[in-house]
């Protein structure tokens, strides 16, 4: 596969869709193995979902995606060239990347940091445009009346809104997304989920993004990824993949699943009993 795909000369993005295909992949951090030979790929336009426990790798899959790590051995092909070949600039062009939000930012405005997601597209005479792209990102997201706020002066959950704003004005052909929705209350969570999946038809784009959540990964993907171990353990629909033998072996606990308007919806078992004191009665490790 790898000298089918490997001509370093073909430009990227040309299409509708950027495929990405990532075959092999092997990274550790210093000696440890994490990845471990990781095989997939995305060439539709869709909102995929990555799951899995703590720890599992996710974020250094997107990380190895994205060029910010490097892989020990094995390949990420963007549109059929090896990543490590495609420079930066051209990357941030069709390849955005909304990092895990921590509260830890600068004191710009909340226009100023969406506008920056405009930077790969930008030349001269294209600040008006970069601008009302800017706001209607802000507008679909309900946080236009942030927009001259301080980011170091918002919740969470703003924040949040405000970084996912950003990752959507750059108008990548793939987005990928670290828990975007770890600081939402639920009906944020419902309404962000739904305008990342609305955009991936609009726009004809891939979204990847990272979640926690099952129930809402299975109510709104189009694609799921199970990861254990450092490898894709389960790949398919939300039917397929979200089964409760598929659960009780990546995560260890118990749970039913039932089919709810044609999705999967996990309903948690647990057979200790659940006084109103639980917290002091559970067993109380992890
Ligand atoms: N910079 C680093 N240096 C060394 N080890 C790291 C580094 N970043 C992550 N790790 C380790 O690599 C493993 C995978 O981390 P990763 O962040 O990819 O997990 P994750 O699946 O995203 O987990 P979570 O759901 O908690 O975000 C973990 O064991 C983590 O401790
Ligand atoms: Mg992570």
């Amino acid at each position: 596969m790898t000298d089918l795909l490997s001509n370093n000369k073909e430009p990227i993005g040309q299409n509708d869709i950027l495929t990405i295909t990532i075959d092999g992949l092997e990274f550790g951090y210093r000696t440890f193995p994490i990845l471990k030979d990781l095989t997939v790929s995305f060439d539709k336009s869709e909102l995929v979902s990555i799951i899995g426990p703590n720890g599992v790798g996710k974020s250094t899959l997107i990380h190895c995606i994205n060029k910010i790590l490097s892989p020990n051995d094995g390949a990420v092909f963007i549109d059929g060239r090896d990543v490590k070949s495609i420079n930066v600039k051209q990357l941030a062009k069709v390849m955005g990347y909304v990092p895990y939000t921590t509260t830890n930012t600068f004191p710009i405005t909340v226009i100023d940091a969406v506008m920056m997601g405009r930077h790969p597209h930008s030349k001269f005479g294209s600040l008006d445009e970069d601008l009302a792209i800017s706001y209607e990102m802000l507008e679909r997201l309900g946080c236009e009346d942030l927009s001259m706020r301080h980011l170091n002066e918002l919740s969470a959950g703003q924040l949040q809104k405000v970084i996912l704003a950003k990752g959507l004005a750059q108008q990548p052909k793939v987005l990928l997304l670290d828990e975007p929705t770890a600081n939402l209350d639920i009906k944020h969570q419902i309404g962000v989920t739904k305008l990342l999946k609305a955009i991936t038809k609009e726009r004809h784009m891939t979204v990847i993004m990272i979640c926690h959540d099952l129930n809402i990964a299975a109510k709104y993907s189009d694609r799921i990824l199970m990861m254990s171990e450092g490898k894709i353990y389960a790949s398919g629909t939300p039917e397929e993949v979200l089964t409760k033998e598929n659960i009780r072996k990546v995560y260890d606990i118990d749970c039913e699943v039932i089919m709810d308007q044609g999705r999967p919806h996990i309903l948690l078992r647990d057979d200790e009993p659940q006084s109103s004191d639980s917290c002091s009665s559970a067993s109380g490790t992890l």
